[in-house]
């Protein structure tokens, strides 16, 4: 697997978002262990390229990144005793949906990606190829996350350090 490949197609299609102003709140929130929404978002977009790549997938890769990096833009701490956070595990996707539609222009497989990546939870069916991949990158990492925590911290710190030399070296 050609790493430097990934991390180049991750800038590529998502420059944008990792650098948006709303975005980079995310490395204020926690998600799962030691771990914060941005990070977490950029492992998942990362799992899913590789899961692409792996097994050859037709898949539309600009989208997928897309859809993966903005899947939790809900921009809140679910952490937070908060009669909202109670339902977050339901309610996260729809707000993370109408966030990033404030943000940036989605595509109908990024709208679908974002809303049903906690299938079953929500309980329709996605819709698309790239929807059942990031919902298993996010099942993945979640799980990763959870258990491994101080080795996917520095998994990740990597892959952010990566992306993000991309970004000053191009900006
Ligand atoms: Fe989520
Ligand atoms: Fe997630």
């Amino acid at each position: 697997m050609r790493y430097y490949y990934l991390y180049n197609l991750l800038y590529h299609h998502g420059q944008d978002i990792l650098n948006a102003k709303n975005m980079q709140l995310e490395k204020d929130f926690m998600q799962h262990g030691h771990l914060s929404c941005y990070c977490h978002s950029l492992f998942v977009a990362y799992i899913s390229l590789r899961i692409v790549k792996s097994l050859h997938l037709n898949a539309n890769e600009r989208s997928l990144i897309r859809g993966a990096l903005l899947h939790d833009y809900f921009l809140y701490d679910w952490h937070l005793p908060s009669p909202n956070n109670k339902r977050h595990a339901f309610s996260h996707p729809r707000r993370a949906y109408e966030n990033a539609s404030i943000d940036f222009e989605l595509n109908e497989l990024e709208r679908d990606i974002i809303l049903k990546h906690m299938f079953p939870l929500t309980l329709k069916l996605p819709r698309y190829r790239e929807s059942y991949i990031v919902l298993l990158a996010d099942k993945y990492c979640a799980v990763y996350e959870t258990l491994a925590k101080s080795k996917t911290k520095v998994k990740v710190e990597h892959l952010e350090k990566m992306v993000n030399q991309k970004t000053s070296h191009e900006s």
